[in-house]
């Protein structure tokens, strides 16, 4: 198997919990807190070893939240390299509201990174990814690191000849998309926002895509389409992959998983369509538990087999 590296540059200490209710100015009882390490990258080096593969999650970490961060990964055996930063680790917020059954996502920002940490960051990349296949960088940006901080380790990952994927949105979105991605994993919403459009219908979606490759030089697009599955589009063909249909519990970590399935397939020696395929029924089976439970094998092992 290839050699996987994750890059997270702003990772949470998610902390799950779920209230009877939801009122205010009450003291509102909650469960036992479960705590797990989230971020873009990390949850897909976490989702790639619950698939049976190996990668190495290299994050931006500090202070308290970062150093129990590192502790909650390596006891879920996901080889990690932690970047020290001064900043505190942000800490996100699940609640689920168990008498309207819904699931509330409260997203911190993260901590302050300095200049010095930054460029510290980018040297050790350079020797962090020397031996990798892959390279995917995943995640949003904490204050302080550039917007094109993909575009950069993009062109670290490309020098040091491993495959670019890039799971983003908004402006490091579009600064990531020139910098010799081998495929971007945008959803319609990100897509469309990359396109300069408030959203995409039907073959809009097509176009947008193949604009996207036409002008930015990556190789694919995985347009991820939620419970209608995804688009894998290349300059002169589309794929459209169904997903499995399934009871939702919850969509958080689709997104993750599904990238994760398809990595571990590339890194396998799998081919791009029948890496997305698998990574279609990754995400599909992260949506069958709740909270921010990723994906599990045997469900997309099944679901996989079902799609034909
Ligand atoms: N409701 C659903 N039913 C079945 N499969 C789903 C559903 N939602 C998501 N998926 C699966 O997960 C994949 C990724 O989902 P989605 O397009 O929602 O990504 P995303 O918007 O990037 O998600 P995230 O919020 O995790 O970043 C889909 O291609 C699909 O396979
Ligand atoms: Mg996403």
């Amino acid at each position: 198997m290839k050699r996987i590296v994750t890059i997270t540059f702003n990772p949470a200490l998610d902390k799950s919990t779920v209230v009877p209710a939801l009122l205010p100015d009450k003291k509102l009882k909650c469960s036992v807190p479960v705590f797990q390490p989230g971020g873009g990258g990390v949850n897909v080096a976490r989702a790639i070893v619950k698939l049976g593969g190996t990668a190495t999650a290299v994050y931006l970490a500090g202070g308290h939240t970062g150093a129990f961060f590192h502790d909650l990964l390596e006891a879920e055996l996901v080889a990690s390299i932690r970047i020290p930063i001064a900043g505190i680790t942000r800490e996100n917020l699940i609640l689920y509201n168990n008498s309207t059954k819904e699931q509330f996502l409260l997203d911190m920002p993260g901590p302050q990174v300095t200049q010095e940490e930054w460029q510290h960051f980018q040297l050790r990349l350079e020797a962090l990814t020397r031996d990798a296949a892959f390279v995917v960088a995943s995640g949003s940006l904490p204050p302080g690191v550039p917007a094109n901080a993909f575009s950069v380790a993009g062109r670290i990952a490309q020098q040091n000849g491993a495959a670019f994927v890039v799971d983003t949105s908004g402006e490091p979105l579009k600064l990531a998309a020139n910098s010799g991605v081998y495929f971007l994993k945008p959803n319609l919403g990100e897509l469309a926002a990359l396109t300069g459009k408030d959203k995409l219908t039907g073959e809009e979606v097509v176009h947008a895509a193949q604009q996207v490759l036409d002008q930015e030089g990556c190789e694919f697009l995985v347009v991820s389409l939620g419970a209608a599955g995804a688009m894998l589009v290349e300059r002169k063909k589309v794929h459209r992959i169904q997903a499995p249909v399934v009871k939702r519990l919850s969509t958080v970590g689709a997104g993750d998983s599904m990238v994760a399935g398809i990595v571990t397939k590339l890194a396998a020696g799998e081919d791009i369509l029948q890496a997305v395929k698998y990574g279609v029924a990754c995400g599909t089976a992260a949506t069958m538990h709740p909270g921010t439970t990723l994906c599990k094998q045997e469900d997309a092992d099944v679901l996989f087999r079902s799609m034909g």
